[in-house]
């Protein structure tokens, strides 16, 4: 089954102020010609390379072999094995026994040099049994190169050899990772270098993670080569990603300057923090790709339904109206409860329904009410979290982000923005070769 899109409530007369055929009309050749370029210029994340998927299940006799996989990567090199081990494991799956995960791994992600994080990860861990897939494309990261010296550091403490319980997976040819493995014998894994890092998650990036932890990679393949096949077709009512694009762009140019992304799920927790972040890097850019300053881009916001209905929702329905709304929605959850008839008339109207029953009928309640309230919004219907259906989520939203680039006339693939911070740090740090002095305010303005 395909995801199901459902973009009616971002339209006349549905929604007043809606988009009109007109609008529609003004942009579609130039979306066409997005997708020609998509068609022309595939980009090296939609190829879907067999070997990506070959080179990982090449080291599925060893990888067998360990209970626990920490995944040490930040940004697109951790945030594809968060959103892949969410959605298509269950929430409790790293507290299952072994036998309970049919022998398959558990995946934990430090994607943060928080030491409360990876203290807790490493708490629960036997450097034994465990695997470290340290995750970097730049081989540089000074979050992924403290986390990778860490966790090196309670292996050799342990008497345990690092080559046997680390896995590095990076640039074929660059980079500090690629030396360590020339240089010391580590087994490793490629990151292609023509795929950037938030577009990686189907190359061995997300892949080796999840096949570790049971997800089927090939469905999760299949999904995505069928999602952007379909994101090759002109027809934009043939083609999910360019209608999302158009339609975003659309709305950016009217003013709606925020993207929210509210999933009824618990799962997609983690697949919406991986749409943010490609949602903000590729788009938010200050030059266009004639060097003019635009300071484009639309702010990606997650919501959880129906939680953040007692948090949010006051604020999309009566707030300014500057959002477009994705809702992400469920229809078969892989586990159910009936609520219980307790006696008490007052909450018959719940009695003997599926749990699933109400998160649903809040997801349409919360849908109508914003369409009253002329908030636009859309629907991606998930048949069920399967690796096929997760597979060919990723895909669109990177064809879509690929045609919103396009769209916008800026670079989708390049992050300059992320640059400067960077070097301030290693500056801060004493690494060689960088100096960088924090100016003394000429303002100060401090509470305490
Ligand atoms: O999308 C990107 O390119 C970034 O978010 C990177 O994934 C992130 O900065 C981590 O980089 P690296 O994989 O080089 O450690």
């Amino acid at each position: 089954m395909s995801l199901k899109f459902d973009f009616s409530n971002l339209f006349e007369p549905n929604i007043s102020g809606g988009l009109t055929d007109e609008d529609v009309k003004s942009v579609e050749e130039k979306v066409t010609s997005a997708v020609r370029n998509f068609v022309e210029n595939t980009p090296d994340f939609a190829k879907l390379d067999r070997s990506w998927i070959d080179s990982v299940k090449s080291l599925e006799d060893w990888i067998i072999n360990f209970d626990t996989v920490v995944v040490l990567g930040i940004g697109g090199s951790g945030l594809g094995n968060l959103a892949l081990h969410y959605s298509l494991r269950p929430l409790n799956w790293n507290e299952m026994t072994r036998e309970e995960r049919n022998g398959y791994a558990r995946v934990f992600v430090v994607d943060n040099v928080d030491p409360d994080l990876m203290s807790s990860v490493l708490d629960r861990i036997d450097p034994k049994t465990t695997l470290f897939n340290v995750i970097s494309k730049s081989g540089s990261t000074a979050e992924v190169m403290a986390t990778y010296s860490i966790a090196r550091g309670i292996l050799e403490a342990y008497g345990l050899d690092p080559r046997e319980h680390m896995l590095i997976t990076t640039d074929p040819e660059k980079g500090f990772l690629r030396k360590l493995v020339k240089e010391e014998g580590f087994r490793s894994l490629e990151v292609p270098p023509g795929v950037g890092g938030r577009f990686s998650v189907l190359t061995p990036v997300g892949l080796l993670s999840a096949m570790a932890e049971g997800i089927d990679i090939d469905e999760l393949h299949e999904g995505a080569k069928d999602a952007f096949e379909k994101s090759m077709k002109e027809n934009i009512l043939e083609n999910p990603a360019a209608m999302i694009a158009l339609t975003h762009y659309l709305y950016l140019n009217k003013g709606k300057s925020i993207s929210v992304m509210m999933a009824y799920s618990n799962r997609m927790i983690y697949l919406m923090d991986w749409y943010r972040q490609l949602w903000a890097e590729s788009l938010g850019k200050r030059y266009n790709l004639k060097g003019e300053e635009v300071f484009t881009g639309q702010t990606p916001v997650k919501a959880l339904g129906a939680t953040d209905q007692h948090s949010q929702i006051q604020l999309y329905n009566e707030g300014p109206n500057d959002k477009v709304i994705t809702f992400l929605r469920v229809e078969n959850f892989d586990r159910e409860i009936v609520i219980p008839e307790t006696g008490r008339a007052e909450l018959s109207y719940l009695a003997r329904k599926k749990l699933s029953e109400l998160l649903l009928a809040e997801q349409t309640g919360t849908e109508e009410a914003l369409r009253e309230n002329n908030r636009p919004n859309m629907r991606v219907t998930f048949d069920g979290l399967t690796p096929y259906n997760v597979g060919q989520f990723f895909a669109y939203y990177e064809a879509a982000t690929a045609f919103m680039g396009y769209l916008l006339e800026i670079n989708p693939f390049d992050q300059p923005g992320v640059e400067l911070g960077k070097k301030i740090t290693f500056a801060l740090m004493g690494r060689e070769g960088y100096t960088y002095e924090i100016k003394e305010r000429s303002k100060k303005v401090i509470v305490e």
